[in-house]
């Protein structure tokens, strides 16, 4: 088994993944660079080995029962084992998402990759967190998922658009990493949730003010915390945000 610390990052192919795989790399350790395109993957693998990150390539989409299955056992062969796992990919889905007016399927598109993908990812790579001394997993949320910010008076950049699929998929998603920390508590597994701020990539048409740098720097602490840090809570970079 590698004396190296493992990870794995979803959709690391571009973005804030991309970075996060970059960052925790640049610490020494071996990253599983998730993502389901084949062309995209390798890039970005390529890529991070060329700035001298350990990466390779984890075929997954996590839509798909049988992908995370075979990904779990591909991070087996490979590593034998797994200390973190970075829950980062996501989609926005078809926009506008007011609620009076969207289409169901987008809301259920949406659930089903950025929470149920999430859940899937999450329990196929138990088994291999569960054998880490100090397993860490870090759900990447964001702050218009905080029902405190979405009913308040929070600016633009905090509540962002009216949105009956994106939001509260990370609303859900929030909820789901405090019932996996509650099963959990008691175990060495740390759990919490992030929020990059506003960063530009693909997911805002590169509207953000961040750069995915900087958005990446608190999936990095969350996935480096001591083995005393939080769990079941939610972070971005000044702090605790309110649920
Ligand atoms: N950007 C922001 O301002 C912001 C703010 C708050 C939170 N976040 C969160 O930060 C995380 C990263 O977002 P980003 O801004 O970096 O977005 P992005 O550039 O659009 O990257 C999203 C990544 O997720 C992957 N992905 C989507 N569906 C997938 C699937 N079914 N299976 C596997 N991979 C899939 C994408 O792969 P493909 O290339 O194959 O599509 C891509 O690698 C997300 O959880 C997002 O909600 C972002």
């Amino acid at each position: 088994m590698s004396e190296r610390t493992i990870a794995l990052v979803t959709g690391a192919n571009k973005g804030i993944g991309y970075e996060i795989a970059a960052g925790l790399g640049a610490l020494g350790w071996s990253v599983g660079v998730g993502a389901r395109d084949d062309r995209r993957r390798q890039a970005a693998v390529e890529s991070l080995r060329a700035a001298g990150v350990d990466a390779f390539g984890v075929p997954l989409d996590v839509t798909d029962d049988a992908s995370a299955t075979a990904a779990a056992r591909l991070i087996e062969e490979q590593a034998g084992r797994l200390d973190v796992l970075v829950n980062n990919a996501a989609i926005s889905g078809t926009m506008p998402q007011e609620p009076t007016r969207v289409d169901p399927a987008t809301v259920r598109t949406v659930v089903e990759t950025n929470v149920i993908g999430v859940i899937r990812v999450t329990n196929a790579m138990m088994p291999l967190l569960r054998r880490s001394a100090s397993p860490r997993i870090v759900n990447m949320s964001s702050s218009v998922g905080s029902l405190t910010l979405q009913s308040g008076t929070a600016g633009e950049l905090t509540a962002g658009p009216v949105a009956v699929a994106y939001s509260p998929s990370k609303t859900f998603l929030n909820a789901v990493t405090l019932q996996y920390a509650r099963e959990l508590s008691g175990t060495n597994i740390l759990i919490n949730a992030g929020c990059p701020g506003y960063v530009a990539t693909d997911l805002n048409g590169f509207r953000g003010v961040r750069t995915p740098e900087q958005g990446a720097a608190i999936a990095i602490k969350l996935a480096t915390l001591p083995d005393d840090g939080p769990t079941g809570q939610f972070f971005d970079d000044a702090g605790v945000v309110p649920w």
